[in-house]
């Protein structure tokens, strides 16, 4: 009895792999499952004719293996009604992992430009934004900048016609904000500028944003108040700040301003070039010239400005040595931000 116990088990596991529809599984269960006619049923029946001693251990195999074929009837009534509903709706197998959507995000320059504006509107400045492509007036002429000034050299212009250019900074925003308002004013106006310059640390097309702040008795302290504000919050901790005497038409005085460096602190390395500063931005008082031109009376009101770049901001908040990786849309760069 008990190898003929074993062989039936063999045989139903067989039979079973081989059913491959309803009506099959049901044929199985009748031949090998069914109370009545059923195989493993009838072998059940027959350990009344076994010796009694024998009883007892004989049982518990015809039970277990009655047990085994029911179970894996089970499973394979699952599989089938898995794989009916699976072939109606197209889908299979709801075991697998679902199919991976990778998801986009912000662009680093552009992160780092909200970020931006999100500091200076917590100071209180409105934003504003302004057409890429400007007239010669608002670039150039507008900003004490007139025709043939030697500072024109310095901006690398792409001319669109002799009087329409694409802008080569957000200073333009400055007066044409101005003419239409009147102080007291508080704007950044972030964009993209555009000059013929290319190379690790110039890409022709790249981000600025512009600020300036015009009322009365507006003085050199307010402008460094702010910009000291602004770079505590943007690099995460109280860096020194220095201000450095320089030129700009359309702001007298003009500073550029450094920030301690921030790979070693001011200590001198080589992202610094050992001078323990690195230049984050140019800035001045509006010069009287700028004001008048928008109709302002200089005797009256006065203001900052400044204007920064985004990328040279980013580089040196995360580490990047080259301007270009922004612009070669390399997802293992992009990826990390
Ligand atoms: N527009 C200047 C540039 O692109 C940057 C700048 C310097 C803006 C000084 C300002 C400023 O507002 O005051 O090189």
């Amino acid at each position: 009895m008990e190898q003929e116990l074993h062989r039936l088990k063999q045989e139903a596991e067989e039979a079973l792999r081989q059913v491959g529809d309803a009506a099959q599984l049901e044929a199985f269960r009748v031949k090998y499952l069914g109370r009545k006619g059923g195989l493993l049923s009838g072998l059940m029946r027959q350990l009344g004719t076994v010796a009694p001693q024998d009883r007892p251990r004989l049982g518990q195999l015809a039970n277990d293996a009655k047990q085994a074929v029911e179970d894996l009837f089970e499973e394979k009534k699952m599989l089938l009604t898995a794989s009916i509903v699976g072939s109606a709706t197209g889908a299979i197998d709801y075991s697998l992992p679902g199919r991976y959507l990778p998801y986009g995000k912000l662009h680093p320059v552009t992160q780092v430009m909200e970020e931006i504006c999100s500091i200076f509107e917590g100071l209180g400045f409105a934003v504003a934004e302004g057409p890429d492509v400007e007239t010669d007036y608002y670039n150039f002429e507008a900003l004490n900048i007139p025709k043939h000034h030697p500072a024109r050299d310095m901006h690398d212009t792409f001319y669109v016609t002799e009087s329409i250019l694409l802008r080569t900074h957000t200073s333009p925003m400055q007066a044409r904000i101005m003419e239409k308002q009147e102080p007291p004013l508080r704007y950044i106006a972030p964009g993209k500028v555009y000059r013929c310059d290319s190379d690790i640390t110039h890409t022709p097309m790249f981000h600025q944003v512009e600020g300036f702040l015009v009322d009365k008795e507006v003085s050199f302290a307010d402008l460094k108040g702010v910009l000291t504000s602004f770079t505590h919050k943007m690099f995460e901790r109280e860096l020194a700040l220095r201000f450095r005497p320089s030129f700009f038409p359309f702001t007298e005085p003009s500073a550029e301003v450094d920030i301690a460096c921030v790979i070693c602190g001011g200590k001198g390395c080589r992202v610094c070039k050992r001078t323990g500063w690195l230049e984050i931005l140019g800035s001045g008082l509006i010069d009287p010239e700028v004001l008048k031109m928008v109709g302002y009376n200089p005797d009256i009101y006065s203001g900052f400005a400044f204007g920064l770049g985004v990328e040279r901001i980013a580089m040196l908040k995360y580490g990047i040595d080259d301007i270009r990786l922004y612009y070669e849309n390399d997802l293992r760069f992009l990826s990390q931000f």
